[in-house]
Formats: structure tokens, sequence, C-alpha cells
């Protein structure tokens, strides 16, 4: 079966065509960070007519790529939250709109389970349980998966989601947005013991709180300005992850799981993927890490998500689905 898979909750349209459950025909993203970067975040206006704008081609580009016509559709996935309205809303009329013409199901997806679904896509050999952490710009979690289906929100951050936190630090050091990949390069010339930046609510629990680092940030700036920049990048990305590790570890221990996947934008990171497998190493866990490719916002993911909730689960599919900004995945089927 050939999965079309569509996903606009934020500010990249990005579009997949699935073979079953992992072979990937087409795997195309537009991302929108150069219309946002003048207003360092995502204006949510617009995000939704720039989707309105590229959406049409990409599916074209999409069947173009995977050499199929829209009669090979046999199911579509898209994403109906959490997100923003306006973009969800775009999606979805699209998705709604090929189901009816096509004749095929349509599938609801939750952004944060597809997420998750980047490490069915690569690994499947390594299936749940498992602790995952979704750390991205909108987002940042640790859930016991329990099997694909089945999530539990175990701990999460309690203001600014990681990617956020470095995304604003960026903006603070005119660095650019999004910042995180340009910190993670510049942090690598620098000193991470250089600041002692503070690892908010490390002692205990598994909540996070990020607001207060960047506030430190501002701060040591202001009093310490002529403190190297990649030092400054170093040591703020070693207390981001610092925290990280220490909560997804605590997680995983605390839940007796052995495996811990790490999905979303910030799982790109270099010193995260250096430091959470060394770490959770001396447990005795494993860390796993989908292709960068994978984990930023993609639609193979949601298709990967449709299909096993149509083939597996059973869902029915609905033409009548409505956009949900908050959608949880705590206990979300
Ligand atoms: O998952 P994603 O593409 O979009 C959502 O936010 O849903 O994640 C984007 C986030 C941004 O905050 C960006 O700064 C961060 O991921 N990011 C990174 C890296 N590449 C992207 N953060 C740290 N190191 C990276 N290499
Ligand atoms: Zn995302």
């Amino acid at each position: 079966m050939n999965v079309l898979g569509i996903e606009t909750s934020c500010d990249e349209t990005a579009v997949a065509l699935l073979r079953d459950s992992r072979e990937i025909l087409a795997n195309l993203v537009y991302s929108q960070t150069d219309l946002h970067a003048r207003f360092g975040g995502v204006m949510p206006e617009a995000a939704s007519r720039d989707h309105l704008r590229k959406l049409p081609r990409l599916l074209d580009e999409a069947l173009a790529t995977a050499g199929v016509g829209w009669s090979a559709i046999g199911l579509v996935g898209v994403t109906y939250g959490p997100g923003l309205v306006g973009p969800l809303l775009v999606g979805m009329a699209h998705a709604a709109g090929i189901a009816v013409a096509r004749n095929v199901p349509l599938i609801g997806v939750n952004h944060l389970a597809a997420h998750l679904f980047a490490h069915r896509l690569s690994e499947p050999a390594a299936p749940p349980p498992f602790l995952g952490l979704i750390v991205s710009g909108g987002h940042t979690l640790l859930a016991a998966v329990a099997r694909w289906g089945e999530y539990k929100v175990v701990g999460g951050t309690r203001d600014d989601a990681a990617g956020e936190a470095l995304d604003k630090f960026g903006r603070l050091l005119g660095l650019g947005y999004p910042a995180g990949l340009k910190i993670d390069e510049l942090a690598r010339e620098g000193d991470p013991a250089a600041i002692p930046f503070p690892r908010p609510m490390m002692e205990s629990g598994l909540d996070m709180s990020f607001a207060g680092l960047k506030t430190a940030a501002v701060y040591w700036r202001r009093d310490h300005p002529s403190t190297a920049v990649p030092d400054l990048c170093a040591s703020y990305l070693e207390a981001v992850v610092d925290v990280l590790a220490e909560k997804a570890i605590r997680a995983a221990r605390r839940l007796s799981l052995s495996r811990i996947v790490v999905v979303g934008g910030v799982a790109a990171n270099q010193r995260l993927r250096e430091a959470l497998p060394e770490r959770a190493g001396e447990w005795g866990l494993a860390v796993h890490f989908p292709p960068p490719e994978l984990c930023t916002d993609n639609a193979a993911i949601v298709a990967a998500c449709a299909h096993h909730r149509f083939t597996e689960l059973g869902c029915p599919g609905s033409l009548s689905l409505a956009p949900d900004p908050n959608l949880s995945l705590d206990g979300w089927i």
C-alpha cells in the first residue's frame, strides 16, 4: 500500500510517499525558515499562506519523485495537532480533498507520535518498549512507549522547549534563526566549562525548565561582554545537554526501560549525540538517534504513523477530522 503523508503543523511544508510500513519512495521538505528569520520566530499567518502556496507543488513533486500517479495512493495521513491552527488546516484541507477524490481513508496523525516513528523507519529491529525523548523547537518531552500506539508522557519542559532555548540564545548573540546548528558548530571550538550556567530542576523529577538558563545567559553577557562566543555556545549547550541527558536517563531507569530513542530537530546536535550514549552506557542503557533528516519535521514519519494506525490499530479514518492545536501525546491512540 502507498501512503501519502502531509505535514504542515509549523514552518515546514512536507509531503512523503511511503510504501507499506517503511519503504520511503519520496520525502520532500520545504522549510520556511528564511521567511520567518526576520521575525526571530514563526509568524503563524505568514506560515499558513506559504503552506498554501507550496503544498500543491510539493505534492506533484513527491509523486514525480516516487514515480507514481494519484491513483497509486491507497491511504492519506495528515498531522492534525499539536501545532498552529492555520498551518494545520491548510494541510488537512489538502489531505481531505485528496482522500475524497481518490476515495481512500484519511488518517489523522499526532505530530509527536509521528516524531517517534522516525525510529521505526530507521531501526525496525529495535522495537518498543523504550523511552522517547522528543526534543525540538516547539516540544521537549519524555514519553514511555510501551508499544507502538501506547504512549505515556512522564516528563517535559515546564516553559521553553530545548530548541527554543537554543534559538533564543542564538538571537541574543545575533546568530540568526533557527540557531541550533550554528550553536552546535560554534560550541565545538569553545570550552564547555568556561561559564557555570545553571542546570535548572536537575536534582529531582522528570520535568525540565529552560527559561532560567536563557535569563542567566542574558545577565552573563551584560556582566562579561568580552566572553568569547564559542565559549558561550559550548557552555550554554553543555547545560542544555546535561539536563536532557540526566532527565532521559533518570526516566529510563525509573521505568526500567533499557532503550532511549531521541527524535526532533535537537536530536541532530553533535554534543547530545556524544554525551547521551556515553552517560547512558554507564547504566547499561542503549541510545538510538534516527538520521537527522527523519529527526526534523518531515512527512515520512506522518505516513509511517498513519500506516500503523490503519493497518495495525484498525483505525477506520475519518473525513470529519478537526485540527487540535494542543493535542497531547499522553494516551493518544
Ligand atoms: O523538529 P524541528 O525541525 O522543528 C520543530 O521545532 O518541530 O526542530 C527545530 C529545532 C530548532 O530549535 C533548531 O534550532 C534545532 O531544532 N536544531 C538544532 C540542531 N539542528 C536543529 N539544535 C541543536 N543542534 C543542532 N544541530
Ligand atoms: Zn516537530
